[in-house]
């Protein structure tokens, strides 16, 4: 019987098998996050043989001291940049993620941040609610359509596939993409056209979908000079990580009209909100909520699960990452 401990309190929701399994399952008692202080603290507590983590944890070194007898650490989330994956490796630990459950609800929710943004949804919504429609009038939140316009793909990875695919199949748009190589897979499935760079990518879209892996290559990946190349007709939309943009750039840029809206889920300094984003009415923001459907969030759990159970009986995890 293997120890297990799971860094915050959440519903079975796909998890119940580790329990089932015979294996001891901790869970951090703390009502959010741990602090790392906290998390270090749990850890020494037994000798666990596994972890399940969250985005919000962080793994590196000093993690990896506080807990040698880990022999997997299952990120509840696809991305990974909040473990040191190198010193993982380094250390012999394995470490996995739950890619492809949540590539399709990313993508709908990306599509709902997208159609919301062009036809004004969360502004339209807020005016009705006060009370502030009196009647019908013809330029009231007037929107921009998406059908047969371009749309920007940064990161051709299974997402931002599938939001060509959805951009492509229902609305007709033509799909630009940039990414570190060329992915046939999306150009076969979306038509999408491949660009040299991402400003090339920028300059002709009208609508910018963002999908890359928080690396050192893309932080900022969005910054002042890249929207400015951007249509002031444009919007953008990040899903991926906060730190691919600029922040503090972006609400610039959204004051002074550089684009005409943007939608996040993710944020540079998360949860914490770069001062004037919230008071922009051409922003729509959500708490990095992209994979968050009851069918998905089970999913990940379930493979969660799955990558520790295969590791604790002595196989290989079903989705490893490799550095
Ligand atoms: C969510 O952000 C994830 O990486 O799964």
């Amino acid at each position: 019987m293997a120890t297990i401990f799971i860094t915050r309190k959440i519903h079975p929701l796909g998890i119940e098998k580790l329990e089932a399994s015979g294996h001891e399952v901790f869970f951090s008692e703390k009502e959010g996050n741990l602090t790392k202080e906290e998390f270090l603290v749990e850890l020494q507590k037994r000798a666990y043989d596994a972890v399940l983590c969250f985005i919000p944890d962080r793994i590196d070194a000093s993690v990896f001291d506080a807990a040698p007898s880990v022999k997997i650490f299952a990120n509840y989330a696809v991305g990974f940049d909040n473990i040191d994956v190198a010193e993982a490796k380094r250390r012999g630990v394995i470490v996995t993620n739950t890619p492809d459950v949540l590539t399709n609800t990313v993508a709908e929710h990306t599509f709902a941040l997208l159609l919301a943004l062009a036809h004004r949804i969360v502004e339209a919504d807020a005016f009705t609610r006060a009370g502030k429609y009196t009647g019908w009038v013809p330029e009231l939140f007037l929107g921009n359509d998406m059908t047969g316009k371009t749309l920007g793909i940064l990161g051709a990875g299974r997402i931002g596939t599938r939001v060509a695919y959805h951009g492509q199949r229902s609305f007709d748009m033509r799909v630009l993409y940039y990414d570190v190589k060329r992915n046939e897979h999306i150009e076969k499935e979306t038509g999408a056209e491949f660009r040299e760079s991402v400003e090339d990518v920028l300059k002709e879209s009208d609508f910018v979908s963002v999908h890359v892996p928080l690396l050192e290559s893309t932080r900022h990946l969005i910054n002042k000079e890249r929207l400015a190349i951007m249509k002031p007709s444009s919007y953008l939309v990040n899903t991926s990580r906060g730190p691919v943009v600029d922040e503090v750039a972006l609400v610039e840029a959204l004051q002074k009209k550089v684009i005409k809206g943007a939608a996040l889920d993710v944020f540079e300094k998360e949860p914490a909100l770069a001062p004037g984003l919230a008071e922009l009415s051409n922003v729509i923001i959500t708490p990095h909520i992209a994979s968050a459907t009851e069918e998905t969030r089970f999913k990940m759990g379930e493979l969660a699960a799955d990558n520790l159970l295969a590791v604790l009986g002595g196989g290989e995890p079903l989705t490893p990452i490799r550095a």
